[in-house]
């Protein structure tokens, strides 16, 4: 009987964490707060135009650990090293698009939105303002309390293959759809080498580029980065509209010009290889897809509070 008791609380407590999400989460506490964060968004962009892509990588960082949390907005502290500065973190950037939107938000509405909400607003706002689809975002997530750097190692590398890709979406509720989807992504930003220099050096031990490279491509990414030798911020657009949110990605795929293998390994299993035909060949059909992905994946759930500063717990 206690038993019984004791189980049936734990799964109302559990479900409760979970409290679903909905569009007008703020309608009567903070109306402003959509107009609020998109000005800090926009603002930002008229002088960074890498905000958007930074913005939008975070908060996936932030959805795969621990839930969309703002875990991923957290500073070391102490002897706890956050997850921002776990080995991942190369070039996650944009924090100061989310101070902004928070300070401007506190004086509006003290306490009442989270950062794990911001930032997912943000990320739809940037995917916006880089000509990408708009969609409305669910609301309501609260702020976590925890951030490790030994838990960003939970982050998809760049090395995966698909078996591996696949297992990290499904542990997160995730199929090869969304995995297809929200890849997208990588129609924005910045590549440093550090991230695909296994695939144009020392690839294995019979050949020293990674042969699913198109040749000239491969061959202008060893220009940019010539082995031992990577200046700390060399890299390479991830496509050359790279501030424009289109389906070329899913074009340069089939072309075999993407940086990660990670990105390659979407033609790999017949289900992403037909999606990425089918977004290469349709923007249209791209941008309902990762819509749909997009709101499954800020839907991971996460935190206890909100806080008042985002890079601090309460
Ligand atoms: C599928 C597994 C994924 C892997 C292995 C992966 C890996 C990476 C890596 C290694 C970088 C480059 C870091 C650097 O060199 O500076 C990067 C950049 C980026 N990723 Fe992903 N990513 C994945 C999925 C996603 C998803 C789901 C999103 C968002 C929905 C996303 C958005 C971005 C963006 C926008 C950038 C550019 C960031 C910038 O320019 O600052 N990625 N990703
Ligand atoms: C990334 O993490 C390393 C530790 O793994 C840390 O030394 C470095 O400062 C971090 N970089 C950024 C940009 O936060
Ligand atoms: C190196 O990679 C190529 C292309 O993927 C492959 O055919 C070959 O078997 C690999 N060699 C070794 C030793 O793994």
């Amino acid at each position: 009987m206690a038993a019984a008791l004791l189980s049936s609380l734990l799964i109302f407590s559990f479900l409760s964490l979970g409290a679903p999400l909905s569009s007008n989460y703020y309608q009567k506490t903070c109306p402003n707060a959509e107009s609020i964060i998109r000005k800090a968004v926009t603002d930002a962009t008229k002088n960074d135009k890498t905000a958007p892509a930074g913005l939008l990588r975070m908060h996936f960082h932030d959805c795969f650990v621990r839930g969309c949390d703002g875990s991923v907005l957290l500073k070391s502290k102490g002897k706890n090293t956050a997850e921002k500065d776990g080995p991942p973190n190369v070039s996650l950037h944009a924090f100061y698009v989310i101070d902004n939107a928070k300070k401007a938000l506190e004086s509006a509405c003290p306490g009442v939105v989270s950062c794990a909400d911001i930032l997912a607003l943000a990320a739809r706002d940037a995917v916006v303002l880089s000509g990408g689809p708009s969609w409305d975002v669910p609301k309501g997530r609260k702020d976590g309390r925890t951030s490790k750097a030994s838990e960003s190692t939970q982050l998809p590398a760049p090395t995966f293959n698909i078996a591996q890709l696949q297992q990290s979406f499904s542990q997160r509720g995730l199929s090869l759809e969304d995995l297809a989807a929200l890849s997208g992504a990588h129609t924005l930003g910045f590549v440093h080498c550090a991230s695909f220099n296994n695939r144009i050096h020392n690839f294995n031990s019979t050949t020293g580029i990674d042969p699913s490279l198109q040749p000239s491509f491969a061959a202008n990414l060893r220009r940019v980065c010539p082995a031992n030798n990577n200046a700390k911020n060399a890299g390479v657009p991830m496509d050359p509209s790279s501030t424009t949110f289109d389906n070329t990605y899913y074009k340069l795929i089939l072309q075999q010009k993407v940086v990660f293998s990670s990105d390659n390994a979407l033609l790999s299993s017949p289900k992403t290889r037909s999606l990425v035909s089918k977004f290469a060949s349709s923007k249209d059909a791209f941008s309902k897809a990762f819509v749909k992905s997009m709101i499954k994946m800020s839907s991971i759930n996460g935190g206890q509070e909100i806080r008042k500063d985002c890079r601090v717990v309460n």
